[in-house]
């Protein structure tokens, strides 16, 4: 059987357009879009036209995109750019299921520049409108949220929790990176200042991403050079990545009402399958607000890391949680997040579709599932309570 691959979360393959839309400026003219002859005329219009890509798939101003090497960076440069920006304010707001880009930024932060609160979140991973109400304070600089956790999918309401940043007149920056192509994406549709987006999750290369700074927020670098992304975002160009990431935002936005449901609708079946052959089986996050390719499911007795390598043995790929998590000693955080014990959040498994999933791949995985499960199940591979070793 050929392998199959249900870890689209973790990353995508690059879309054949993609190929060649990179491989022509790859081998084309040598230009650097910061140069006066035409060659660097070419490379400024090849950027220009990419930017204009992504502002139209994330429903923002060409102004509004500022390239950067991925989801990381733009996390990083918004909330550091935001605290350098606001010294007399530094209170910023996040949630407990965020992905370490934000948290692990935030704790590398002094007490000096930042002062943390963490939202915790409910038992289907969301967060309550009223406790980020009370959180905000009179020197709250940020408020940053993710729009879709990667982990479960769980959708946050950003209408509601971006209407109280406005009210208090907070800045509010949201981690769309796993929400932007695969559920209809408005920047200037919702009351938003900063987003963060990467190529490499919508079938566009890696290191290539983009914050979108709704026009009017001011940010100031967070590392020296050039003059290149309005001097934000100093260094020479990731041309052919900037290239692909425009033909990946424009193919991904135009195909996401076709899409989405197209995968809810596998994705489900999945799901179906799987407590079917296994009834104790648990599926986290609010299963009516998820992105439509994630099912996140904790197998009570079990331990996910063993059921991750039977299942890479049989040829398909998933995840145990974050893919950077992946081999940590760690239980997820954003299951614990979510309440899940220890030994709960170490049985659970990822399974993220994409694009290129089909009706045969959830065959396959139905098919094999269910023996892993039997046979984990009688040879007793309880979760040691460690999670992922
Ligand atoms: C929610 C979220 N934010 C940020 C990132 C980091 O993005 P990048 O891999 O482009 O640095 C990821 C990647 O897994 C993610 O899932």
């Amino acid at each position: 059987m050929d392998p199959i691959y249900l870890d689209y979360n973790a990353t995508t393959p690059v879309r054949p357009e993609v190929v060649r839309a990179m491989t022509a400026c790859l081998s084309g003219p040598p230009g650097n879009p910061s140069s006066q002859h035409r060659f660097g005329r070419e490379a400024r219009a090849a950027r220009e036209r990419a930017r204009s890509q992504v502002a139209r798939a994330a429903g923002c101003r060409p102004s509004e995109v500022l390239f950067t090497s991925g989801g990381t960076e733009a996390d990083n440069l918004a909330i550091r750019g935001v605290l350098e920006a606001s010294p007399e304010r530094r209170h910023v707001i996040t949630a407990s299921t965020e992905h370490e880009a934000i948290l692990h930024t935030l704790g590398a932060l002094s007490p000096t520049r930042a002062e943390t609160t963490i939202l915790p979140v409910d038992e289907d991973g969301r967060i309550r409108p009223s406790d980020l109400e009370s959180a905000l304070r009179p020197d709250t600089a940020l408020v940053t949220l993710m729009g879709a956790n990667n982990e479960t999918g769980v959708l946050a309401d950003l209408a509601t929790l971006g209407a109280i940043c406005r009210q208090r007149q907070v800045l509010f920056h949201v981690d769309a990176v796993q929400m932007f192509g695969k559920v209809p994406f408005s920047f200037s549709g919702l009351p938003l200042d900063l987003a963060s987006i990467s190529s490499h999750k919508i079938g566009g290369p890696k290191g290539v991403g983009a914050l979108l700074v709704r026009d009017g927020v001011s940010l100031p670098a967070q590392q020296t050079g050039g003059g290149q992304e309005r001097g934000i975002r100093p260094g020479t160009e990731n041309l052919p990545g900037i290239v692909g990431f425009g033909e990946a935002a424009e193919l991904a936005a135009g195909e996401v009402a076709s899409e989405a449901p197209r995968l809810a609708a596998l994705r489900d079946r999945l799901e179906q399958g799987i407590l079917q052959a296994f009834p104790a089986a648990q599926v986290n996050g609010d299963r009516g607000n998820r992105l439509p390719n994630t099912c996140n499911v904790s197998f009570p007795g079990l331990d996910g890391e063993s059921l991750l390598i039977a299942l890479d043995l049989e040829g398909v790929a998933v995840s145990t949680g974050a893919a950077c998590q992946a081999g940590a000693a760690e239980p997820s955080h954003v299951l614990m997040g979510m309440g899940r014990s220890a030994a709960q959040a170490g049985s659970s498994l990822r399974f993220s579709l994409g694009t290129p999933s089909r009706d045969s791949d959830i065959v396959g995985v139905l098919e094999i599932l269910p023996r892993i499960l039997s046979r984990l199940s009688a040879t007793g591979s309880a979760p040691s309570g460690q999670g992922h070793l």
